[in-house]
């Protein structure tokens, strides 16, 4: 049976439409399941919208709109953005949908029956933006601990949620599974949290209309709804039909893996398993949480005033290039410095220069070298060469960084293949050996040029999940792509010698054309 590997990000917030930074974390849920499709694993991977709460009932009074409206018209530009960048997900899924909002209902009703969640009296000092409440000391100098805004002081009717009783469960979790939090040093800032304390923490709000309400209770004397949080965070559960005991559960849940930014891992990694201890079910396999693309040092935000359209990017410097530099350039769980100069020099460097010209070179010299004849590709390529030996040494160490979220070394990796290439091109001289008529020569400059060919065609099935499109197009101009259906295992395609005996080079075209930055 195949593995099953299931992937989610974030749902987005519909106040706005996708900025680079929502960008980051869906390339990043694309690449992965896009790979692990590869290794021939059954993918689930779900991204969505969160379109209840405060923000978004804000948001609709400034625009003018039903909150609902807003929401509708909103999404339409997250689905145009994933389109665009070739983002594959299984499953959209949207707060306001009735399966979502009949996973939340039950699991309140289901935890007040526990005992679990239970009403009472709140005070606290409260950040509208964040939807937080702080105690006094969890405030720093009356301001937001998350985002340094100002806070409000609110008391109000409460239903919480009994958080403190799951602390030492959550913390003997954290101990027995030392992958549940990714990377090792945002695990170690959440056992810090989590070792101050767990409070019960507020589950619903009075103060918002556009909400799931919280059910029919004779002893509260105000209208609820449930918080925010509880809310979106059910979607990853919701979107499996875990009511309906759907196959789709039992098949993805334990193999669940949550893809977020710092920003919001406390959610993830501490609110999320505890409500999923509380109601009896198993926690998700990980949590992986990534840096923010910045600006001048500041995250790059709608609300900072800095966001970047993604399809405006996409104009400018191509999807592949796009996908290729954010996760060329940062490290993926470090905050990484957004500048037009260096997303340029990147793309022309690699992807044009290096990458690009090495496909166009090989295919054009084999059609001029040995464009009528037939060769038996597997014979030619088995004598030892550099870029057979770097294939073999790069194999392990891509997959290796790709199972661990080193997308940036998982690159730099297959980057060692592109330049042995070019350096074995340099050293063995192909033009020269076309100019000798020996017999011996003639068959060391098919041997050079298959090699090559082998090398990048490694190369290429190994950048699918990064740069679908131009990898796609080089595996065609190789003729190797009948080899790559897709969807199908490659794993047992990508290794030296694995490939057709045979191929038909097409004539290449330019992959990436040079980027000019205008100033
Ligand atoms: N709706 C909540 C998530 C609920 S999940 C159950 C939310 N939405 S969001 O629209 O504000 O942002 C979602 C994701 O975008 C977060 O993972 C966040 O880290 C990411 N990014 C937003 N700006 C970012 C950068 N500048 N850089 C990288 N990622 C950032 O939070």
């Amino acid at each position: 049976m195949k593995k099953s590997y299931y992937i989610t990000t974030p749902i987005y917030y519909v106040t706005d439409a996708p900025h680079i930074g929502h960008l980051y974390t869906t390339v990043a849920a694309d690449i992965l399941s896009h790979y692990h499709r590869l290794i021939g694993e059954d993918v689930w991977f779900l991204t969505g919208t969160d379109e209840h709460g405060q923000k978004c009932e804000k948001r609709a009074k400034e625009t003018g709109e039903t909150p609902q409206a807003l929401a509708d018209r909103v999404v339409e530009r997250y689905k145009v953005a994933w389109h665009r960048y070739g983002i594959r997900y299984s499953d959209f899924i949207r707060t306001t949908e009735e399966r979502h909002k009949k996973v939340v209902t039950t699991y309140i009703q289901q935890l007040m029956k526990t005992g679990d969640v239970y009403l009472a009296e709140y005070e606290g000092l409260y950040c509208v933006p964040c939807e937080t409440y702080w105690t006094e000391t969890q405030a720093v100098e009356g301001k937001c601990a998350d985002c340094g805004r100002p806070v409000e002081r609110l008391k109000e009717e409460s239903y919480f949620f009994k958080m403190s009783a799951y602390e030492k469960p959550l913390l003997e979790h954290l101990e027995r599974h030392p992958n549940f939090i990714f990377p090792e040093s945002r695990r170690n800032e959440v056992l810090g949290f989590i070792r101050q304390g767990l409070k019960d923490i507020s589950i619903s709000r009075t103060t918002i209309q556009w909400g799931i309400p919280m059910p029919k209770d004779p002893k509260a004397t105000k209208d609820h709804k449930v918080y925010v949080w509880f809310d979106a965070l059910t979607n990853y559960l919701a979107a499996l039909g875990p009511l309906e005991s759907d196959a789709k559960y039992g098949k993805y849940w334990p193999n669940a893996i949550h893809l977020v930014g710092k920003d919001i891992l406390r959610f993830h990694a501490v609110y999320w398993p505890t409500f999923l201890m509380a109601l009896g079910l198993p926690l998700p396999k990980q949590i992986v949480a990534h840096g923010w693309l910045t600006d001048s040092n500041r995250k790059i935000s709608k609300s900072l005033g800095n966001a970047i359209d993604p399809l405006a990017l996409a104009d400018e410097v191509g999807v592949d290039g796009m996908r290729y530099f954010l996760f060329r350039e940062f490290v993926f769980g470090l905050d990484g410095e957004y500048t037009k100069e260096i997303m340029y020099q990147r793309i022309n460097s690699d992807l044009a220069n290096d990458y690009g010209n090495c496909i166009s070179r090989v295919c054009s010299m084999i059609l001029k070298y040995c464009g009528d004849q037939s060769v038996n590709i597997q014979e030619l390529i088995k004598p030892a060469s550099e870029p057979k030996q770097t294939v073999g040494e790069v194999i392990p160490v891509f997959h290796n960084e790709m199972q661990n979220y080193g997308f940036q070394r998982a690159l730099e990796a297959v980057w060692k293949i592109i330049s042995s290439v070019n350096r074995y091109i340099d050293s063995s001289a192909p033009w020269t050996l076309a100019k000798s008529g020996t017999p011996e020569d003639q068959l060391k400059l098919k041997q050079v040029l298959f090699q090559c060919h082998e090398a990048l065609r490694v190369a290429s099935i190994f950048l699918l999940p990064f740069i679908p499109t131009s990898a796609r197009k080089a595996l065609t101009t190789l003729g190797a792509f009948e080899s790559v259906t897709g969807e199908a295992p490659l794993l047992q395609n990508v290794g030296w010698g694995q490939g057709p005996a045979e191929v038909q080079i097409k004539k290449p075209e330019p992959l990436f054309p040079r980027l000019e930055l205008k100033k």
